[in-house]
C-alpha cells in the first residue's frame, strides 16, 4: 500500500486497536434541518476531543469547522436528492480535487444496491476509487438502504460485498442478526452506522454487539448529538470501541457524564 494511502488509513483507524470513532454530523445533505446540527460547529466543538474523525460535507466543513481543527475528516462525496425524491439516484457532489485542497483523509459516498440508482451509485463508487488510488485516499463506501430492501444479513452483506469487490477501503452498514456473517465477508473493515435516536442504554448495547460480532467501530450520527448528554453518549461509546468496555462500564460513564453536566449547570440530577 502506498504510504499517502496507509498515513490516511492511519488517521480513521486507530493503529493501536484497528478501531474507530467516526463522528457523522453528514445528514443535512439529503435531511435538510437536522435536530442537534442547528449550529454543527457548535455541536462538534465538545465532542471533538473524543472522535477520531469527523464525517462531514464540504459545506458545513468549510462554514462551521475552524480551519485549526485537529481532527482528520471523512468527506462525503455523494448526493443530489433529498427526502422528496427518489433517494437513490444520487451522483458525485465533489470535484474530487476539492478534497485535496480540504486535507481530507478519506472520501466517502453512498451505494444503492437494489434500488433504482444501484447501477450509477456503484460507478460512482468505482470512480471515487479509481481517484483514490491514484492520490492515495481511503473510500468509506456507505450501504445506503434500497427501498423495500429488508435490512438483514442477506442484504447488508451483498452490498458490502459488493462495495469491497469494488475496491472500497473501509464500509459502513448496519447492525443486523448475523452480523458476524457480514464481516466474515467483507474483506475490509466494516463500521457501523447509529440509525435513528433509540435510548442511550441500547444504543451503547449496540456498539458493543458490533464490536463483539467484529465492527471495526462506528460511524455514528444521531445517537451522539440527539442525546441528552452528547459529550457522555460519545465517550461511552468510545470506551466500548477502543478501550474494550463492557455495556455496564460504558454506561457508567455515560451516566457519570451527565450528572456532572447536570450538577455544572445548577439542575438536580436524575
Ligand atoms: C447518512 C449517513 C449518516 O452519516 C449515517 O447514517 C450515520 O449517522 P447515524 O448514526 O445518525 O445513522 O451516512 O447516509
Amino acid at each position: 500500500m502506498d504510504w499517502g494511502m496507509k498515513n490516511r488509513l492511519s488517521r480513521i483507524l486507530n493503529p493501536a486497536t484497528g478501531r474507530t470513532v467516526m463522528l457523522a454530523i453528514d445528514h443535512g445533505y439529503f435531511l435538510g434541518p437536522t435536530s442537534g446540527l442547528e449550529d454543527p460547529g457548535a455541536t462538534v466543538e465538545p465532542l471533538l476531543p473524543y472522535a477520531d474523525s469527523l464525517m462531514l460535507t464540504r459545506g458545513v466543513l468549510r462554514r462551521c469547522i475552524p480551519g485549526e481543527a485537529n481532527v482528520p475528516v471523512v468527506l462525503r462525496i455523494s448526493g443530489g436528492t433529498s427526502i422528496l425524491t427518489e433517494l437513490s439516484n444520487e451522483g458525485l457532489t465533489v470535484a474530487l480535487e476539492d478534497a485535496v485542497r480540504l486535507n481530507a483523509s478519506a472520501i466517502t459516498l453512498s451505494v444503492f444496491v437494489g434500488s433504482d440508482g444501484e447501477r450509477t451509485t456503484l460507478l460512482n463508487l468505482a470512480k471515487a476509487i479509481d481517484f483514490g488510488e491514484r492520490n492515495g485516499f481511503p473510500v468509506l463506501a456507505v450501504t445506503a438502504v434500497g427501498k423495500d430492501m429488508v435490512r438483514d444479513a442477506r442484504y447488508l452483506g451483498l452490498a458490502c460485498r459488493i462495495s469491497a469487490e469494488l475496491g472500497a477501503h473501509m464500509v459502513k452498514t448496519y447492525y443486523c442478526d448475523g452480523f458476524e456473517e457480514i464481516v466474515r465477508n467483507t474483506p475490509v473493515p466494516v463500521v457501523i452506522a447509529g440509525g435513528k435516536k433509540i435510548p442511550e442504554r441500547e444504543a451503547v448495547e449496540l456498539a458493543w454487539r458490533a464490536i463483539q460480532s467484529g465492527a471495526s467501530g462506528v460511524d455514528m450520527g444521531r445517537n451522539i448529538f440527539q442525546s441528552d448528554c452528547p459529550v457522555g453518549m460519545i465517550r461511552a461509546v468510545r470506551a466500548v470501541v477502543q478501550e474494550n468496555a463492557d455495556v455496564k462500564t460504558a454506561f457508567g460513564i455515560y451516566t457519570e457524564e451527565k450528572e456532572r453536566s447536570l450538577a455544572g449547570r445548577g439542575l438536580p440530577q436524575q
